[in-house]
């Protein structure tokens, strides 16, 4: 932040901004109003090609101004569902996670909520969406792709075993942000294209009692949401990290699994190439007669990959 109190506006937000008023640089260097707050760009009849490279919002309205943008993104999300297109709901949400993620403290991360209710709506579920967006792949892999991916086979398990709807609802929020720890660790470590060192590897880990600390200081009345940022890589045999826990919440079980499958799977990483399904649960399933993942949860999230 410079001495003016003002941070650049987030591009993709800007369509959304009503509450938000926006500056532009003038030639002095001062900064000039350019949209008031309680209009939108587009009611102002701005094109959006046309917006000016550099807008800036005052850097005490950044939460505000991202909470709008998710409430934007949401009913985006909502319409992109109706329209029934897999490849644009998925753009607009691995838009909208990502800019949550970029910034991970309460007052962002509780947003993730509404992208639930949407993706649980009747619409989500006439439509097949969810199973439809596993199969929009995308070039960039990321901790943002890796989330929605999981959040899309938490949920298409959730509907499998006819979760109740408040239980689906702390699975898909928990899917979306079990990893938001792996945004305040080292970026370098985590996108090392390579095999870690026992040192590096430490510092992975880490993203689970980071996580959690993060999600703990959240509005999340379910406190599942942040055990499953914790526990989501502890096994039933104790092999697991950060604690070595043989005691795992059963939403942090369904996500561990769910995460496994999801890693080995996406053929989205450059450096190496996805394993098929079906080599995918036959090795979970060594994990399982080992005792790390629980073997009912297991056969349901594999029944759910293909059951309709
Ligand atoms: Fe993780
Ligand atoms: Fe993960």
């Amino acid at each position: 932040m410079n001495k003016s109190g003002m941070i650049p506006a987030r591009k993709s937000q800007l369509k959304f901004y009503r509450d938000i008023a926006l500056y532009s640089k003038g030639d002095d260097n001062k900064f000039v109003l350019y949209k008031p707050a309680g209009v939108t760009m587009k009611e102002m009849r701005v094109e959006e090609d046309r917006v000016p490279g550099d807008l800036y919002i005052k850097a005490e309205e950044k939460i505000k101004g991202l909470q709008e943008a998710q409430k934007g993104f949401n009913l985006e999300l909502a319409s992109n569902i109706r329209s029934g297109e897999p490849a644009e709901v998925k753009e607009t949400l691995v838009t909208l996670i990502e800019e949550t993620l970029a910034e991970p403290r309460s007052g962002s991360l509780e947003g993730v909520s509404g992208t639930i209710d949407v993706m649980m709506s009747d619409y989500a579920q006439e439509t097949d969406i969810i199973k439809q967006l596993l199969s929009v792949s995308s070039t960039d892999y990321s901790t943002t792709l890796h989330s929605i991916n999981v959040m899309a086979f938490a949920l298409a398990f959730a509907l499998y075993v006819n979760m109740p709807r408040s239980k689906t609802k702390v699975l898909g929020i928990s899917a979306l942000l079990h990893d938001v720890g792996k945004t305040k660790i080292n970026q370098e470590v985590l996108q090392a294209p390579r095999k870690l060192t026992d040192e590096e590897f430490i510092e992975i880990k880490r993203h689970t009692t980071v996580g959690y600390d993060t999600l703990r200081y959240c509005k999340f009345a379910d406190k599942n949401i942040s055990l499953a940022a914790l526990e989501h890589h502890e096994k039933l045999d104790g092999s697991g990290y950060p604690n070595g826990n043989n005691r795992i919440s059963e939403i942090a079980q369904i996500i561990g699994i769910i995460d496994c499958y999801e890693a080995l799977t996406n053929n989205d990483r450059p450096y190496r190439s996805a394993m098929v399904p079906r080599e995918t649960l036959e090795l979970l399933v060594g994990d399982v007669k080992a005792g790390k993942f629980n073997k009912d949860i297991f056969q349901q999230f594999a029944y759910s990959l293909v059951g309709k």
